[in-house]
């Protein structure tokens, strides 16, 4: 699998699983035995997700060496501020079955978050978390981060697809060297996504889906992914991209899509910081 180096030298799979959506305990543990079985190394929960010690269970009983898999979870609203995320750390550990978390990032740019970051930062420091980061940070609050904290974040994740394709955010984060992971690769399947035309016709030259070119299309541009699929054969056609490799017209093309907007959520209405805040967990 390929390998993203982050900036603390630490190495993260491009390509991973993520488990949003799937709070049933039973079902997400056989979700996520099916994903390990095809060879996905990179696991994505989230406190919010309701579905850590499910994840923790199936890791625990796939015998795999704990070291191959590269473990993530996000730190809620709710447990913002240093001592309730301090505290959710370790309870998001225990739930994981596990003494240390391979990336932890802040969910949402709200509530105490630099509390929230200086009790990962400690964290970090004392061996629990491998790595640090933020997610759904958009520039502004990225960059006032950034200029604030003790350590770099080494994750800004964000929904990035080929219709929000992050241009402007991306440059930023490269000049605060820190790397873009995407969420909702696929866009949850809006926009008739896996029925695009361009995406379709550059499938057919090489013989790969709409949800193959797309999630070549990401990594060649050096974003992680970590599509989530409860069906096996996807979770195997969306794990077989390495195999090809998009030309520059092709890229171009898939280029055009963007429209640099969000097909999901305004972090800056007023609504929807009220939604996210009330999410109780
Ligand atoms: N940080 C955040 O705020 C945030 C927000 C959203 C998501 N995330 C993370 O990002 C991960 C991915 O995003 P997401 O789950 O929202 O959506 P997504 O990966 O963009 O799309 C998932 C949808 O696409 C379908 N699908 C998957 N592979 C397919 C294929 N090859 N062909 C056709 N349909 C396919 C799935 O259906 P089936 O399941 O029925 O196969 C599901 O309905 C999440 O699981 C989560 O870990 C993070």
């Amino acid at each position: 699998m390929q390998a993203v180096k982050l900036n603390n030298g630490v190495e993260m799979p491009i390509l991973g699983f993520g488990v949003y959506q799937i709070p049933d305990n039973k079902e997400c543990e056989r979700v996520v035995e099916d994903a390990l079985n095809v060879g996905y190394r990179l696991i994505d929960t989230a406190q919010a997700y309701f579905n850590e010690e499910a994840v923790g269970s199936a890791i625990k009983n796939s015998g795999i060496d704990r070291k191959e898999i590269f473990l993530v979870s996000k730190i809620w609203v709710s447990n913002g501020g240093y001592e309730k995320a301090k505290a959710s750390i370790d309870e998001s550990l225990r739930k994981l079955q596990t003494d240390y978390l391979d990336l932890m990032l802040i969910h949402q740019p709200f509530n105490d978050y630099y509390g929230t970051y200086r009790a990962m930062e400690e964290a970090y420091k004392s061996g629990k978390l491998r790595a640090i980061g933020v997610s759904n940070f958009y520039p502004d609050r990225f960059v006032d981060l950034s200029h604030f904290c003790e350590i770099q974040p080494m994750i800004n994740q964000v929904e990035t697809h080929v219709f929000q394709q992050q241009k402007r955010a991306k440059e930023i984060m490269k000049e605060h060297n820190t790397q873009i992971m995407s969420w909702g690769p696929f866009a949850e399947g809006k926009n008739n996504y896996f029925q695009n035309e361009i995406l379709k016709e550059i499938g057919a030259k090489y013989n790969k889906s709409t949800a193959q070119v797309a999630l070549r299309f990401l990594t060649q541009e050096g974003v992680i992914v970590i599509p989530k699929s409860t069906h096996k054969n996807r979770m195997e056609e969306n794990f077989d991209i390495f195999d090809f490799e998009l030309t520059e017209d092709d890229l171009n093309k898939i280029r055009t899509l963007d429209t640099g907007k969000s097909l999901f959520c305004d972090h800056y209405s007023p609504e929807f910081v009220d939604f996210i805040v009330n999410y109780k967990i």
